[in-house]
């Protein structure tokens, strides 16, 4: 293992440059090379490389989003674009590839050593948190408090005019971040994909809060909730069936994306880089480098995008007793 590539895929999140330099640096502390992809696989397949050293990667262990940046690649889901991928990767002559990202390019990750024995391990970046496998993925804590910093904004207007509002989060299909961030801002209710609180028990729980003096609210709602066809549904419907709510609808959208990383997210960041090229050179790939309770983990590609992580329902249960 001489040269090691690194590149980031799909969304970006807040985490990612800290792993990138951990990266480059732990290269430089085994005098391993280093070859930055740029773009993601997007960049393999059109050969747009650089070779970076310790001092390509200072100053941005504080900024968010990718200094490689990012792409979502429809032509590496195709076999002629990994074929390309991999004949880049040789001409390189790179060795062993680190891929910063989320399921889908974890499964692209997972093709190109099952096709062509190519060496690859994966460092779960997305603000998801929905990797089996592992606690935390880079940039779930700065979206959280991204979310947090918001919701406690937006609750200042909606008690200044006595309003409901729903507030949409990201997370595909996973509710992860609505339900931490919910619990955080103290929401009324709390929406995900994983569990159905059903439309009668939402509009139930909005009733016994105007009765118990409540003049405000915050429901906040994964995306990838089903309750309505849309959160703007879902507010419509409310108000047809409670026309004394006021309600508004925000959604977050990227800025749960962008901004520093936390503390926690550089700290991770530079932990999963160096173990993550340590595990190259110790011939051990195949697998996302994780982290559980402060320990280091490692779970095979696919087990980490399969796997089932089971969310915490105990805290919607704590969610609905601060509620009372
Ligand atoms: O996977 C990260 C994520 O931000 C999801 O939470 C969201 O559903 C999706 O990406 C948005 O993707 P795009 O930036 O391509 O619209």
């Amino acid at each position: 293992m001489k040269t090691i590539g690194v590149l980031t895929s799909g969304g970006d999140s807040p985490g990612m440059n800290s792993a990138i330099r951990s990266v480059v640096r732990t290269c430089a502390h085994y005098d391993k090379k280093c070859i930055g992809i740029v773009r993601g696989f997007s960049g393999l397949i059109e050969n747009n490389t650089k070779i970076l050293n310790t001092r390509s990667v200072r100053g941005i262990i504080n900024r968010g989003g990718t200094f490689l940046y990012s792409a979502r690649c429809e032509e590496f889901k195709t076999k002629a674009g990994r074929s390309q991928a991999h004949e880049n990767l040789k001409k390189a002559e790179i060795d062993g590839l680190i891929v910063i990202g989320g399921d889908g390019s974890f499964t692209g990750a997972m093709l190109l050593e099952k096709e062509f024995g190519f060496p690859v391990v994966g460092i779960p970046g997305t603000i998801d948190n929905d990797l089996f496998g592992t606690t935390h993925t880079l940039g779930y804590d700065t979206a959280l408090n991204t979310v947090m910093d918001a919701i406690d904004k937006i609750r200042d207007t909606a008690i200044s005019h006595h309003r409901l509002f729903l507030v949409e989060v990201m997370g595909a299909d996973a509710g992860y971040i609505a339900l931490n961030s919910g619990l955080a801002i103290g929401a009324q209710e709390i929406l995900i994909p994983e569990v159905n609180m059903s439309f009668d028990n939402l509009i139930n729980s909005l009733k016994t809060s105007k009765k118990s003096g409540k003049t405000s609210s915050i429901i906040v709602v994964a995306e990838g909730d089903k309750t309505g066809k849309n959160v703007f549904d879902l507010a419509s419907k409310i108000e047809d069936t409670l026309p004394r709510y006021e309600t508004r609808v925000s959604v977050l959208g990227h800025i749960q994306r962008g901004g520093s990383p936390t503390c926690f997210d550089r700290v991770l960041g530079t932990q999963l880089g160096v173990r993550a090229v340590e595990s190259l050179i110790e011939n051990n790939h195949g697998l996302m480098i994780g982290i559980n309770s402060g320990k280091i983990t490692f779970t095979p590609l696919n087990k980490a995008i399969k796997g089932k992580t089971k969310i915490n329902k105990e805290l919607l249960r704590m969610s609905k007793i601060m509620n009372t």
